[in-house]
């Protein structure tokens, strides 16, 4: 399966468009067409009602080490400048990148590779983007650079393995991967990737502030309202679904990495002694969710992260990784974090001050040793009724995005088949096999002709449905055309209404995966319909 038919599908029968795409578009951002709206809903719908609304907090179920709360939240994007200096984005959320003087163009410095190559006496480092294809994109430039044909394929010495960009320390000898002529990159430069604004009439800083990158800050600086308005004891997880903002330098492969997106986010807080069970507790239950929405178990991995990799907030990290199609053989690209953030963000958000316990996990300390940024000066430490105990919580944070998340499920529910049509002919049926929680539309309904009462019946049907449903009417065309746009919308059930429904008040549910059809009464289509979809 192809990304290009992926993509082509999205476009052609309405789940993603490009943003703004009448002016030519703007790059990472992008718009949920009729069918992608339905699909993100019902993603964060699913996230939302497994992980907070129908989660049981009377036993300990999935492994969990001891029954636990969970409660919601939603937060403004804006937020005080000083959430932001304190949870450490203001200094630490930057990518570097290089900027080539030729062609103006900006790239990640850690995500360009290239070789060194030497021919017609020059030896330079053949830079492209990381990814696809990346020897023969390279060998490509390098003839183009040389101005050598294909057929002098043999006069590049290639010196050493693909390396990144990173490992470079002259960019002198560096050929960018649009530019023409050597040495073009500028050295590496930090690039914030918060999106800055103004707030009110003030023109000047001090009017600045920032979207929100991530929508766990909300949630940290809120902890103790939500203890306070909802008098739980710890454990106790608290959710938010939300927009965030990043300025990413490259944005690309389709949706996966924009510069607005949804995140759907746990901060869990726990007791420091029971947190590593935690960490483990949530990393398996977010795996075995993905696993029950229908991702595959050989295109699913967690990878732990070296703690050279680590995010300056974690003491552990966990990522979920899918094995996109955009992908090369064997990579697989993050879908969610689970991240030990020890007690760094409540104490960040406490005081400032530093003490002997708080020192090693302190944000960005000033020339005098101490936190460059001071707290809000409130207490963010939990008291133990039972025990007395007084402690800053440890948190573990799942931290999924929705659109990673709606991109994993439309590439895993891509499928080509081979069917006969209506003359008894093969034909590649595209057909988008979404669990039936995820599947934008859960039933279309069809009278077999546009005749003999058959739309009347079938129409009252589609009402019917419809107070529970998001179900689909359809009587233009031949039958089976209509089911292979269902096919394609993915939806998994198909009703219809025929000859023998005047007779005997029964209709066909067609079953999208298997292609069976079933005979039931039309009083019992919804419940047919629903324990189907539940079980
Ligand atoms: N609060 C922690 C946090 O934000 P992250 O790994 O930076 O951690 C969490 O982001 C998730 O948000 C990612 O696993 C991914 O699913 C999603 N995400 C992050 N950046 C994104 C982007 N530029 N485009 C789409 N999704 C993104």
């Amino acid at each position: 399966m192809s990304m290009e038919s992926i993509v082509s599908l999205c476009k052609r029968r309405g789940f993603l468009f490009q943003s703004s795409e009448i002016y030519g578009g703007l790059q990472g951002f992008w718009d949920y067409g009729p069918l992608g709206v339905e699909l993100k809903r019902n993603v964060k719908e699913a996230w939302w009602s497994d992980m907070v609304s129908g989660h049981d907090d009377m036993s300990t179920l999935d492994g969990a080490p001891l029954p636990y709360s969970m409660e919601g939240l939603d937060c403004t994007i804006l937020m005080h400048p000083q959430v932001w200096k304190c949870s450490g984005h203001y200094d630490l959320f930057h990518d570097y990148m290089v900027d080539c003087r030729e062609t103006k163009k900006r790239y990640r410095h850690d995500q360009l590779n290239g070789r060194w190559v030497e021919a017609k006496g020059q030896k330079v480092f053949v830079a492209v983007a990381a990814g696809d294809d990346e020897l023969e994109v390279m060998t490509k430039r390098a003839l183009k650079f040389f101005k050598l044909r294909n057929k002098n394929i043999d006069d590049l010495k290639w010196d050493g393995d693909s390396v990144c960009l990173t490992s470079i320390d002259d960019l002198s000898q560096v050929v960018g991967p649009d530019a023409k002529t050597v040495g073009t990159l500028t050295e590496p430069r930090e690039f914030n990737l918060m999106f800055k604004t103004y707030v009110g009439a003030l023109s000047g800083e001090e009017g600045a502030a920032f979207m929100r990158p991530e929508t766990a800050q909300g949630i940290f600086v809120n902890f103790k309202n939500v203890l306070d308005s909802t008098r739980h004891r710890l454990p106790l997880g608290i959710a938010q679904i939300g927009k965030s903002f990043r300025n990413e330098i490259t944005p690309r492969n389709f949706t996966f990495r924009s510069r607005e997106f949804e995140q759907m986010e746990i901060e869990f807080f726990c007791h420091p002694d029971q947190s590593q069970d935690w960490y483990r507790f949530w990393r398996d239950r977010r795996m075995a969710w993905y696993h029950q929405m229908g991702i595959g178990q050989e295109r699913l991995i967690m990878r732990e992260h070296a703690p050279d990799e680590l995010a300056h907030y974690s003491v552990g990290t966990a990522d979920i990784e899918y094995a996109f199609p955009f992908m090369a053989d064997g990579e697989y690209g993050e879908l969610e974090g689970v991240s030990h953030r020890g007690d760094f963000d409540l104490r960040s958000h406490m005081e400032g001050k530093l003490d002997e316990s708080t020192k090693p996990l302190a944000v960005q300390l000033g020339e005098d040793g101490k936190p460059k940024y001071r707290g809000s000066g409130k207490d963010l430490s939990y008291r133990d009724d039972l025990t007395n105990e007084k402690y800053v919580p440890h948190v573990i944070e799942p931290s999924a995005g929705a659109d990673r998340a709606a991109l994993a499920f439309i590439c895993e529910a891509y499928t080509e088949d081979q069917q006969p049509d209506e003359k008894g002919k093969m034909q590649t049926r595209t057909v988008m096999k979404f669990h039936p929680r995820l599947a934008p539309i859960k039933a279309a309904v069809l009278p077999l002709v546009k005749k003999d009462g058959m739309p009347e019946v079938a129409k009252e049907i589609y009402l019917d449905l419809k107070k529970n449903y998001k179900v689909f009417y359809d009587e233009k065309g031949a039958v089976g055309r209509r089911y292979r746009r269902q096919d394609e919308a993915g939806t998994p059930y198909c009703i219809t209404v025929d000859g023998q429904t005047l007779e005997d008040k029964t209709v066909t549910i067609r079953d999208r995966d298997s292609l069976e059809q079933v005979r039931v009464k039309i009083d019992e289509c919804e419940q047919v319909i629903r324990e189907r979809m539940n079980g």
